[in-house]
Order: C-alpha cells, then structure tokens, then sequence
C-alpha cells in the first residue's frame, strides 16, 4: 500500500504501477506483510504504520538506486539476485542493461499469488527473469544454481524486508551463503543497524500490525557492518544527511542510513611502508586519533602515517605527527613493535602496510593549530588522549590490536632490547569489540 500510495504523489520517489495491482489481489486472497495491509481509513493509520510506510518509500528508493548503479556503467553486476522477492516489481518496472539476468527468490505461497497477479495484468518483464522458490532457512543455493546463476559473475544481492522475519542462525548463515556465491565486484546492500530501531519498537506494541509483528524472529542481532566488514566485505556507509540531499530531508527519519557492501577483488595488495609514534604523556596516557574505512570500520591509531619515498622511519613519523597535531617538540625512544595489516585507503583501495612504531613522550594537551585540512586529508575523524583504563574500555578496534597488552608490557619491562616483529596481524580476529556496545 506504501508502494502504491507512493506511486500517486506528484513528487514520488519512485514509480510502481504494480503495486496497487498487487494490493487488489491481496485484498481477496490475503498476503501477510506489515506494509501491504489495506489501511484505507486515515484513523486506521497508527504512528507504527506511518513511520513503517516512510521507511518502506525510502528503501524502495534507496535500493531501485542501488540496483541502477550495480549493474550501470559504474558497477560490474550481470545477475541480480532477489531474496525474498515478495511483491518486489522491480524486474518490470526499472530499466536493464542488455544482458543482467535477474533471480526472484520467496516461499512457494507467495511466488504462486505473485505470478497469478502478473499473469491477470499481462506483466512482461524488461530483463531476463527466473523465479525461484526456496525456503531461505534452508539450501537455497542449489535452485538459484539450477535456474542458471553463476557464482563466477558478479552479482548485486537484495536483502530487503527479510532478515527480521528470519532467527539469528538462520539470518547469518543466509550472509554467509551470499558471500560464498560472490564473485569479486559483487554487492550487498542492507538498511544500516539502528535506522529501524523505533519504527520496530512502534510496531511491535501496536496490535493493528500483529499479523507481521507475530512472524518477526529479529534477524542477525549483531551490528551488521562489522558482521560483513569481518565476513570478507568492504562496507560503505551512508548516514541521514546524505540521504536527505539525495531525497529530500522529510523523507529521512532520524539515524537513518544504509550499507552498501563490496566484495573486493583478489588482487595482491600494494605494500605501504608508514611509521608511527606512541606518544606516551607523563602519567602513560596515549594520544590516539579515530579513523573509518571500509574493510576496518571505526579504529583508533596512533599519529604517523605513510613514508615518503626513501625516507627514513623516524623522521617521517615525527613529519606525520607534527602535520597532523601541530606538535613539533615531541621527544623519541627506541622503536618498539613493528606490524603488517590491511586496510582500505579511500584513494587507492586495498593496501597492506607495513608499520614501524615508536616510542615517544609528550606533555598532555590538544594539538595545536587549524589543523581542518590535514585531519580532511588523512581522514581523521577525532583524537584524544587515553589513560591506560581508558584504553581498556574502547570498544572499537584499535591499531594495532593487541595495544592495551603492548602497552602493559612496555610499563612493566620498559622497551624491548630490539624492536618486536608482530608479523601481519589479520582485521577482525578475535571477539567483535563492536558488539560488546551494540548488542543487536
Ligand atoms: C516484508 S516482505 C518483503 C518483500 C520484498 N523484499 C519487499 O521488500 O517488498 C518479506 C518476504 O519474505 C518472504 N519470506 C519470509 N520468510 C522466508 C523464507 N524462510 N524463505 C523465503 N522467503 C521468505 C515472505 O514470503 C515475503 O515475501
């Protein structure tokens, strides 16, 4: 009904012509769904269902935009896969390319009512269609193969509307299968963890939205950026304000945003020599400063960065501090630990860099300057200085990981007699420190 309504305002966000078709069907033989219930009466229509309404035009938008680029001349997709599929009319009312071949995936009760109701419009698609019915709680892989998906291509997935009607098992391994049948260049998009929060919550304790409220079985319970980020995904966010430039900003509701997830290509990665100084101050508290990308998420990282060509260690981490903290009165140690860890440079992609640290001390304070431009540069997001408790308690990912420990071992046997090889440390090894806060 959201969809339908949608389509009938002059400044729709998108177009449906089947969706109204869809809801006269479903008024004779009933389809379960919290968005497609007939509300026709304006007093019928709760705060849940108003802010589930808003939430399904801006997904719909968001994901209609999402597919365009996936298989557009930015994006590589040639198959589109449809979990879930429901209602989705989007394989005969967007544009293809020549060549996409699209898979609608959903229960044997709903594809049989949706091709009945196509079938009585004389819908014709305008890509190569293949309707596949499969239980997603079980081996779904083996029909989408056998109705000729190719795992070597490339593929846009759409997760839309599901995972909450699936248990948490069943909603990982449902992730864990999309990866395995995902060729380098494939996507992923989901509705970002929290953005459904209060509209869940409104739709839970309203008693008019219960005959979908009841199949809810409440999905991953894990934040899902960091659950893909440690799957073998680079994770993309886009947060409320951009959404509001791209649709308007009442059609955003607060904290709202979504994933967009890329499978990277197995290419080898470039080798990044970088330096950095732990700038220790006189009580033992750490200067470390809050970056975001997409293979790592939110990490802290102490000040340096990437050497320049031939340069020396220790002058290039001093060159990095002081660009990034105005600092120019540091004093250094020995160097301490040196590793090897991955992440993703908006610039260039994919890099592994290979990091000396060293120890250094400085008095407590914020750095100094208009620093606006350099922290714009290096993508830096904050810093701060963390006593050793502080340290304990981040719950994001710091670099390198196993900091508080190093840091422990350094107070009680000062700096080792030569520098300590940690070897290439893998991201996400080890309990998400993201889901200790998040918890859903
Ligand atoms: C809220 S609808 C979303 C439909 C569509 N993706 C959309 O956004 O319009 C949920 C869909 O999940 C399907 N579904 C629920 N559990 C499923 C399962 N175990 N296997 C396959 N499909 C399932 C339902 O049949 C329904 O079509």
């Amino acid at each position: 009904m959201a969809r339908a309504a949608e389509s009938a305002r002059p400044d729709r966000l998108f177009e449906d012509p089947y969706a109204a078709d869809f809801l006269r069907a479903a008024v004779a033989s009933w389809v379960p769904g919290p968005e497609d219930r007939p509300r026709s009466r304006p007093e019928e229509r709760s705060e849940a269902w108003v802010a589930m309404s808003a939430h399904l035009v801006l997904r719909t938008a968001w994901f209609d935009d999402y597919l365009r680029e996936a298989v557009g001349p930015d994006g590589c997709c040639t198959q589109v896969v449809l979990l879930a599929a429901g209602l989705d009319a989007r394989a005969f009312r967007l544009d293809w390319p020549a060549g996409v071949r699209l898979f609608e995936l959903d229960l044997p009760e709903m594809v049989a009512f949706k091709e009945r109701a196509l079938a009585e419009k004389g819908a014709r698609p305008r890509v190569e269609r293949h309707v596949v019915t499969a239980d997603l709680r079980e081996d779904w892989a083996a029909p989408l193969r056998a109705a000729g998906f190719d795992p070597a291509q490339p593929t846009a997935w759409l997760v839309e509307g599901l995972l909450v009607y699936l248990e948490a098992a069943d909603a990982a391994a449902l992730l864990e299968r999309i990866g395995e049948l995902s060729a380098p260049g494939s996507r992923l998009s989901l509705v970002r963890d929290g953005s459904l929060r209060r509209t869940r919550e409104l739709a839970l304790h309203d008693p008019s939205m219960s005959a979908a409220t009841r199949l809810w079985r409440g999905g991953l319970r894990q934040n899902h950026a960091q659950w893909l980020r440690r799957h073998g995904w680079l994770v993309h966010e886009t947060g409320e304000a951009e959404l509001r430039e791209r649709y308007g900003s009442d059609r955003v509701m607060d904290g709202y945003g979504f994933l967009l997830a890329e499978r990277p290509s197995l290419a080898e990665r470039p080798r990044r020599p970088a330096a950095r100084l732990l700038v220790l101050d006189p009580d033992g508290a750490v200067f470390l400063q809050r970056h975001h990308d997409a293979e790592v998420g939110p990490h802290w990282v102490l000040p340096g960065g990437g050497l320049h060509e031939g340069e020396d260690p220790l002058a290039g981490a001093l060159r990095e501090t002081a660009e990034e903290t105005g600092w120019t009165d540091v004093v250094t140690g020995p160097e301490l630990w040196r590793w090897e860890h991955d992440y993703h440079r908006g610039d260039v992609g994919l890099v592994r860099q290979h990091e000396v640290i060293f120890l250094a001390s400085a008095p407590r304070r914020d750095p100094v300057g208009d620093l606006t431009e350099s922290f714009a540069a290096d993508g830096i997001l904050g810093c701060r200085w963390f006593t050793p408790q502080e340290l304990g308690e981040v719950t994001e990912t710091l670099w390198p990981p196993q900091l508080v420990s190093l840091l422990a071992d350094l107070r009680r046997d000062g700096p080792p007699a030569t520098a300590v090889d940690l070897g290439y440390v893998p991201n996400h090894t080890g309990p998400d420190p993201e889901d200790r806060r998040d918890g859903h």
